[in-house]
């Protein structure tokens, strides 16, 4: 009988899960944890390394990021994208729908497949677009392998149309009894559009104007709308970018009443306001809008209270030229945020904001559990993913737009003080990062999630009243009636 021999020991580190931290060690064999454990109680390894004195957590799970690719080089791609995720200890990331062309097909869904699995040095999930023209592209989308589904509620970058609110119904009925969850763009179209067209043509061009199109109202009148779809259809919902508190309110009532329905925020909604545009003008316009400074102690409540589940980027990258021009209007929406995270947050763990292991259950385990990838992703136990971000949460950095990995070399942070920095990144028990330098070699070993599935059975509603169901009636009358 010969001892099992693990392909790597993280050895001495403090293992942070959602719920404990524990001084310990970390074999590794196959890409998986193989034990976790006191020191001596390690198998043999191939290779040991020491990380006394550091942290060692899940790598976060990103569910909000936009690379790009295909379609817009100039912002991002796959191998850019991914070395900023591997930078800021993020393992698994969820790509959005809209690139060129939109994820809506499963030939441009299996096209999109391949150029991410040829360049990422992470893993991945990516999103098929749910829109008007895509329902009845829902299933062979699945088949193809989407994590799940993104419906954008109001207009973006991208100019993806917002399908009408009986399109959303059709759409929330088709999801529902697949289990799949539909991340929303939550902030209403006509309300918006409406307000951008007369402040436009009132001769509005400043910062502010952007916010002043897209009051608190756009994005509380759809959550409570999208809630009350999904309550009716039984369907899973994700409310991505809460940057209101006046959100928080119907995402709390949806959840009482058992909708099954989760949210995110941004690390730029709990950290910048209204103040920071006279600054940085069009370098912080994004949609949703970063809003008064009286909407970060109520969505730091919920973050703490569970009522917002998660920490995404929104990691919305584009060229300084795009950020930097005059009229506010011609200001692309976003900036990248999947490298920055992490620190940001550590920062605020430094500050007494919240647990470490609260960081990780909102970063990680939340994100895991909610998308059905747990326990392979979201926490470090005996056959998990050996994704980890081990971090020195005593070291200051400053972070510099200029060195992200990011082909977006312009963000909000730029000249930020931050404490707490991630050293080493691992997928699946490879370094991609290791000593903030990306690992040659890694392109292409990130592979999709999507095949690890552990949600629970779905619970469509009011099945016999969906358009599937009452059409398929009427064709049967008719064909009786002609009987
Ligand atoms: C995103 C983008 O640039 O793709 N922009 C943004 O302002 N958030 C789109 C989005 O997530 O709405
Ligand atoms: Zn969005």
């Amino acid at each position: 009988m010969s001892a099992v021999t693990a392909d790597l020991i993280i050895q001495n580190g403090t293992i942070v899960s959602a719920d404990a931290s524990t001084v310990g060690s970390i074999a590794i064999k196959d890409g998986r944890v193989l034990a976790v454990g006191a020191a001596e109680a390690m198998p043999q390894a191939r290779e040991t390394v020491d990380v006394t004195g550091l942290h060692v957590l899940p790598g976060a799970i990103d569910v909000h990021v936009h690379f790009r690719d295909p379609g817009y080089p100039a912002k991002e791609d796959w191998a850019s994208g991914t070395a900023a995720a591997a930078f800021g200890g993020v393992t698994t990331v969820f790509d959005m729908p809209n690139t060129i062309p939109p994820t809506g097909t499963a030939a441009i869904l299996a096209a999109k497949h391949d150029i991410a699995a040829s360049k990422a040095c992470v893993d991945f999930g990516l999103y098929g677009l749910l829109g008007d023209d895509t329902i009845a592209h829902v299933p062979a989308l699945i088949e193809g392998g989407v994590i799940g589904f993104k419906l954008y509620m109001g207009n973006t970058f991208g100019k993806i149309p917002s399908p009408s609110t009986g399109a959303m119904l059709e759409a929330f009925e088709v999801v529902a009894p697949t289990g799949k969850r539909i991340s929303l763009h939550a902030e209403t179209n006509s309300i918006m559009e409406r307000r951008q067209e007369r402040l436009a043509a009132a001769g509005r061009q400043d910062p502010l104007a952007h916010i002043a199109s897209r009051p608190a109202v756009v994005a509380v009148e759809a959550v409570s709308r999208a809630a009350i779809l999904a309550e009716w259809t039984g369907a899973r919902i994700h409310i991505l970018h809460i940057s209101s508190a006046e959100e928080l309110r119907p995402l709390r009532e949806g959840k009482a009443r058992g909708v099954d329905i989760t949210g995110e925020t941004c690390p730029h909604y709990l950290l910048l306001s209204t103040d920071d545009y006279h600054d940085l003008a069009g370098i912080i316009r994004v949609n949703p809008p970063v809003r008064e400074a009286r909407n970060r102690e109520p969505l730091w409540a919920a973050l703490t209270d569970g009522t917002i589940d998660l920490i995404a980027t929104d990691h919305a990258p584009h060229t300084p030229e795009e950020k930097t021009r005059n009229d506010i209007w011609a200001v692309d929406c976003g900036f990248p945020g999947v490298e920055t995270q992490m620190p940001l947050m550590l920062t605020e763990v430094n500050r007494g904001r919240m647990s470490i292991c609260d960081y990780v259950r909102r970063s990680s385990y939340n994100p895991a559990k909610i998308w059905g990838l747990y326990p392979r992703k979201g926490g470090i136990l005996p056959g998990s993913d050996a994704d980890l971000a081990i971090v020195d949460l005593a070291r200051e950095h400053t972070l510099y737009d200029k060195e992200l990995q990011s082909r977006s070399k312009i963000s909000p942070w730029n000249g930020r003080r931050i404490k707490g920095l991630p050293l080493h990144t691992l997928v699946r028990g490879r370094f991609v990062m290791k000593d903030r330098k990306l690992v040659d070699g890694m392109r292409g070993f990130g592979r999709s999630v999507h095949e690890i599935q552990n949600m629970p059975a779905p619970q469509p509603r009011n099945t016999d009243l969906t358009m599937q169901a009452i059409v398929g009636e009427a064709a049967d009358r008719r064909v009786e009636h002609i009987a």
